[in-house]
């Protein structure tokens, strides 16, 4: 009798041991299957593919927060693993054979301290890298060569743009409503955000940064990067702040720092010149019953 045979027909009973190969073998291809179906559908590269759904990184920091995330994948892989292996090894060992009870495991100190052992130096190593890499890519630059203060409201952002190395006076880009408004930053400068909100939480993140940070009403927060590829990227909020946050984009340019001195005088040429407020919650009154006039003080 072949194992194809034991797949198909139902009638005769057959020898467990191949019964449990068949299955083992099935799950195999299924498995299979399923890992190869989601690389070809998600069209992804070899290096696409080991970013593990991460975007390529464009500052100093990026290799550092790609190698966080791929570790707590792999990681996350191996104990999903052995999870996955011991409940289809319990599946298939201990099925139900018969009438008899099996023998039941309790209060079996080797495995009890292991599965709470296990998890405590799991979290403690996860937690290290974390640490380790988030004071890195929170370090303060005491000497930043240049600084934007990022005003966010409903439903939009206004940049700021002042220079510790003094080459320009403070100038600022809102967008309009027909253009998100553009946020530049010059290639390879240590730039110093400062985040302020105008009226509720909102969050500041450009994801080929790596990175995302709350903008909280009454607090500045702030943080420092260097961004190394010149492009055009996306801006978004990450914090659900009203009915139209998701409306609530803009565009990062990373530009040669000439270019950005040549935008700052633009700017200043527009008229654009001084220190933004940024605007008060009033681009987008959904609540009509607000008189014109209160909703625009
Ligand atoms: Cu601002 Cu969401």
């Amino acid at each position: 009798m072949s194992s194809g045979e034991v797949a198909t027909d139902r009638t005769r009973p057959a020898r467990p041991d191949q019964t449990r190969r068949g299955r083992v073998l099935r799950t195999q291809r299924i498995a299979l299957g399923a890992v190869a179906a989601t690389l070809v559908l998600s069209g992804c590269s070899g290096a696409d593919a080991r970013r593990l759904g991460f975007p390529r990184g464009i500052t100093t920091d990026s290799d550092r927060v790609t190698s966080l995330w791929q570790g707590a994948w792999t990681a996350a892989f191996i104990v999903g693993g052995i999870v996955w292996g011991l409940i289809i090894w319990a599946i298939v060992a201990y099925r139900r054979r018969g009438n008899e009870m099996p023998a039941q495991t309790r209060y079996n100190m080797p495995i009890e301290a292991l599965y709470t052992i296990l998890p405590v130096v799991i979290v403690a190593v996860l937690f290290f890298y974390t640490v380790r890499d988030q004071s890195v890519v929170l370090k303060k630059d005491p000497t930043p060569d240049a600084h934007v203060k990022v005003i966010g409201y409903k439903f939009a952002w206004t940049f700021g743009y002042s220079d510790p190395q003094n080459r320009f006076q403070p100038v600022y880009d809102t967008g309009t409503n027909e253009t998100l408004p553009e946020l530049w930053v010059p290639q390879g400068e240590s730039m110093e955000y400062t985040l302020i909100s105008n009226d509720v939480i909102h969050a500041f993140w450009v994801p080929a940064f790596l990175f995302k940070m709350d903008v909280v009403p009454g607090r500045e927060n702030t943080f420092y990067k260097t961004a190394t590829t010149t492009g055009s990227y996306a801006g978004r909020c990450s914090e659900l702040c009203g009915i139209n946050h998701s409306h609530m984009l803009f565009t990062v340019r990373v530009v040669t720092p000439e270019q950005y001195l040549a935008h700052m005088a633009d700017l200043r040429r527009r008229g654009q010149v001084g220190d933004p407020q940024g605007h008060l919650s009033q681009e987008y009154n959904p609540n009509r019953n607000i008189a014109e006039g209160q909703a625009s003080q």
